[in-house]
This record gives structure tokens, C-alpha cells and sequence, in this order.
């Protein structure tokens, strides 16, 4: 295995059908050629993924996208034109050429076009889509930087492309659009404030968590060892004195003795810088083995509703 910036050595490898770790703005992905079937059974395996969870594919350019799908409803397109490039996950009805595994047998797929210029390279000179979910074993904490996924991967990979530190840091916005009707399936890395102002008021998948409509939203996800509580850090504090504690906190920084590690995701209480550092610190928190991890939730709005999905989750086991 062999880390780089090299495009051909990952193309390479790709088109024998082995799995590459590949970065992009949100998180890294695991990747494989999305039209081979062995290669995207590599994918399950290596995550130890529950076959019922489908993949996205990720393509270079829209037009490549179209060919994944029976037909591009207008507000697809219209997301399309201003957000891919970027963190953004449509899921449309896909064409036959999608294959079941890749589908988990849903009549959709999922397709992305990452802003990465490396991955984008990469993806312009393969004749096929890339399947690609974060590069972590299943429900762990997502990937942000070629570390994290030498830690889970490095021995399931034959080769990881060096993209630096995710610039965004939380996984795609996902967005099911069926004819008229959009309905938001995972908060991510576009704020939903930006796609309602281009197409007015999206449904919300109903948060069935035992039954999601996208089926890696289980309610436990992103979860370190410590059991997480989310709530008034401070009160908590004084709650469970003699507990070796973490802390995970946005509003202010804690500078308490007893606490065995306190990281403030901003410092300015900015979401986005927020949404860059939260899986690298919860990955911190989880590597100091604190029997408690405590957090707080952030403001609702922009990526602040990301983060805060993601802290629930992880809070769940
Ligand atoms: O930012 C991202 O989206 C990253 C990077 C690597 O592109 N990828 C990612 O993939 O987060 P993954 O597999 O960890 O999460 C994909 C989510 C899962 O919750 C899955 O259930 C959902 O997308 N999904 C995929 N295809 C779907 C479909 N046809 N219908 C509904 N949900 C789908
Ligand atoms: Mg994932």
C-alpha cells in the first residue's frame, strides 16, 4: 500500500478492480470502479457494510450523470447548476446500467460530483463512475484526512490519493427528488437554507430512524466508545464529578483540571470551521478514553444542522 498525489497509480489500481482511497471536499471516500461487481463487493466487505445500505457514485460532469438516471427533474437540474461541483448527493431514478448492489435493489441512485481537483482529475480519465462511502468501517466516525483512513483502511487499500485535510469536513447534503417533490435525506455539507432559496421548501425525510429513507441513517453512527451526553455542559460537569471526562463544546472553551481533554469545535463559533473540525475531534476525544464524552448542541441553521445531527447519532449506541 502507497499513499500520493499520483493519478495514475489510482487509476491503475482502480481499473484492475481494487478499492482506493480517494479524498474529496466533505470526507475521504472508499472507492471502486461502480460498474464492477466484484470490485464494489470489495467496498461492503472492507467497511464490513450491511448489504441493505446503497452507495453513491461519483462522476466528473453532469452529462456523465445523466447517463445514470432515466431523466433529470428540473430542480435537479437546477441544484445541479449551482452545487456540483460540491457537497451535494441527488438521488434519482437510475437507469439499468446502475447495478442492484450499487442501488441496495431502491429503483434510485445516488450521485455526486465532488469538488476535489485531484478526485475530479481521477474521475475525468475513467471510463466508468466511482462507488464511494466515507472510508471508515461501518457506523465509525467519517474520514477527514488521509490519516483517518490509513487508521480503518490501510491494510484494505492498495493505494490512498493525498488530498490534504477535507475542506468541509461533514458528508454530503443528500437530496431525493422524484418529479416535483424534493425531500432532504441526510443534512450535510450544503446548508439547507441555500437549496430552499433556489427551490423553495424541501420535505423532510421523517426521521424514522429505525426505517430511514436513506438506509445508512441509522440512528447510531459516529460513534467513539465513550458514551456521549449532549446537554448544558457545565451542569453536567458538576454532575458527574470522579468520571474521567471529555469535552466537546462550540459556545465556549473549558478549562477545568479534571477535564482529561475539552476541545471547542470554533473558537469564533463559526459553523463552518466547526463542520471541518468535528470528526477529527470526536476521533481525538474517542483516542483519550474519557469513560464520558460531554457536548453541546449548536446553533440550527446553515452547517450547525449537520453537526448537530451527526453529535445525536453519535450520542446513540
Ligand atoms: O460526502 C459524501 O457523500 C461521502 C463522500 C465520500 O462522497 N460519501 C458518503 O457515502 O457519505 P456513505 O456511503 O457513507 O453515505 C451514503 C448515504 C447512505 O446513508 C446511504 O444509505 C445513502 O447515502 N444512499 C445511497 N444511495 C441511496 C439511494 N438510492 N436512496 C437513498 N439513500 C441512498
Ligand atoms: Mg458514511
Amino acid at each position: 500500500m502507497e499513499t500520493g498525489k499520483n493519478i495514475a497509480v489510482a487509476k491503475k489500481w482502480l481499473d484492475a478492480g481494487e478499492l482506493v482511497g480517494i479524498p474529496t471536499e466533505t470526507v475521504y471516500g472508499l472507492a471502486a470502479n461502480g460498474l464492477n461487481t466484484d470490485a464494489v463487493l470489495k467496498i461492503y466487505k472492507a467497511k464490513n457494510r450491511p448489504q441493505f445500505n446503497p452507495l453513491i457514485l461519483h462522476v466528473p460532469y453532469l452529462s456523465e450523470a445523466k447517463k445514470l438516471v432515466q431523466y433529470f427533474p428540473e430542480k435537479a437540474l437546477i441544484l445541479a447548476e449551482h452545487f456540483m461541483p460540491g457537497p451535494l448527493t441527488l438521488v434519482l431514478p437510475k437507469k439499468g446500467i446502475v447495478s442492484d448492489i450499487i442501488s441496495a435493489g431502491h429503483n434510485t441512485v445516488a450521485i455526486r460530483i465532488p469538488n476535489h481537483p485531484l478526485t475530479l482529475q481521477l474521475l475525468r480519465q475513467l471510463d466508468y463512475p466511482l462507488a464511494a462511502p466515507s472510508a471508515n468501517i461501518s457506523g465509525y466516525i467519517s474520514p477527514t484526512s488521509i490519516q483517518h483512513v490509513l487508521q480503518q483502511m490501510g491494510n484494505k487499500v492498495k493505494y490512498v490519493l493525498d488530498g490534504g485535510n477535507c475542506a468541509v469536513g461533514v458528508e454530503s447534503t443528500i437530496v431525493k427528488i422524484i418529479g416535483e417533490e424534493a425531500t432532504i435525506l441526510r443534512y450535510g455539507g450544503l446548508a439547507i437554507e441555500d437549496i430552499e432559496a433556489l427551490i423553495g421548501t424541501v420535505q423532510h425525510s421523517n426521521e424514522n430512524n429505525k426505517n430511514p429513507e436513506a438506509p445508512g441513517m441509522m440512528l447510531s453512527h459516529y460513534a467513539p466508545k465513550a458514551k456521549v451526553i449532549i446537554g448544558d455542559i457545565e451542569k453536567n460537569l458538576a454532575l458527574l464529578e470522579g468520571k474521567t471526562i471529555g469535552v466537546l463544546s462550540f459556545h465556549k472553551a473549558y478549562h477545568e483540571p479534571e477535564i482529561k481533554l475539552s476541545l471547542q469545535l470554533s473558537a469564533t463559533q463559526n459553523l463552518d470551521e466547526a463542520a471541518r473540525n468535528i470528526f477529527a475531534y470526536l476521533r481525538q476525544l474517542d483516542a483519550a478514553t474519557p469513560e464520558i464524552i460531554l457536548a453541546e448542541l449548536l446553533p440550527d441553521e446553515g452547517l450547525g444542522k449537520a453537526i448537530n445531527d451527526r453529535l445525536i447519532r453519535a450520542a446513540v449506541r
